[in-house]
């Protein structure tokens, strides 16, 4: 269980999950106040006009500048969060598309998503550690992918945004065994949300079996859970929406 006194971050709240997320957090009664940074501004509706009040969102482009002015905002609510959803994430966009073979692979493209998937939630682990660590548990849970794990690339292809999430894996392990030295109340969860009906998926999902799209609601309410019975071991759990492990 949380305390009531605890407060919770989601970073790249206007996604399709990050939203669900944030409205998960608002619709929480143990969930004291949400934080939600986003490069957006805030969207009208989030949460009922009760829950709403919980609500403080904050913008930032995403550099390591204006993100610690933002990570600053933070300082006077440290040690109060129980729960933090790193959920950045690209995967295709006007100028970039998932490469089906070797040729279609672009340096600018690979540097485009690698930013958004690997290096900004690096950069937020690095800049809110002095923010989580205390004696309040807090689950930390980053949106990863399946399709990060080595061992389980069986179709290849979509070279960036695989190895993105692979590093990105690496960071948040690497993170779980500094962050399970110096600040032993937080844990670490990579979690693939299983495909889900948002802007990221939207091209790719004519192709996917009746029933396993999931809404961004139903995700939410699964990590929510996951998040509930976490255990504070010092560890990275790389689990899919269903709590099962997935290898690395
Ligand atoms: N949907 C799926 O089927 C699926 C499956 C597996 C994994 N995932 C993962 O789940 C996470 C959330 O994805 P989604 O489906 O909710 O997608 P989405 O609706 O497209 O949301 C994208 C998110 O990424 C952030 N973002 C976009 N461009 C960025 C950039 N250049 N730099 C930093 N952040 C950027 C946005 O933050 P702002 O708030 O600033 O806009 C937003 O939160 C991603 O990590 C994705 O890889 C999704």
């Amino acid at each position: 269980m949380i305390d009531v006194a605890s407060s919770a971050i989601v970073l790249g709240a206007s996604g399709g999950l990050g939203s669900a997320m944030v409205a998960e957090f608002l619709n929480d009664p143990a969930v004291g106040q949400v934080f939600a940074i986003s490069s957006k501004q805030q969207p009208s509706g989030l949460g009922d006009p009760k829950s709403a009040r919980k609500l403080v969102w904050l913008t930032s482009e995403y550099n390591e500048t204006a993100m610690a002015e933002v990570a600053s905002q933070l300082v006077p609510h440290a040690g109060t969060f129980s729960r933090v959803c790193i959920c950045h994430g690209l995967l295709h966009s006007d100028t970039l598309w998932p490469e089906k073979r070797l040729e279609d692979i672009n340096g600018s493209a690979l540097q485009d998503i690698f930013h958004s998937n690997t290096v900004v939630p690096a950069l937020w682990l690095k800049l809110l550690f002095k923010i989580l660590k205390g004696q309040n548990p807090c689950i930390v849970a980053t949106m990863s992918a399946r399709v990060g794990s080595i061992s389980d690339n069986h179709l290849g292809g979509w070279y960036a945004y695989r190895a993105s999430k692979s590093a990105l894996n690496m960071i948040l392990k690497t993170a779980a065994i500094e962050y399970g030295r110096r600040a032993k109340n937080v844990k670490f969860i990579a979690f693939h949300p299983g495909t889900t009906d948002t802007a990221l998926s939207k091209p790719f999902q004519a192709t996917v079996p009746t029933g396993k799209l999931f809404t961004t609601e139903f995700v939410a309410e699964r990590l929510a859970i996951i998040m509930d019975s976490a255990e504070i071991d010092g560890e990275l759990s790389y689990l899919d929406w269903d709590g099962q492990s997935i290898t690395w």
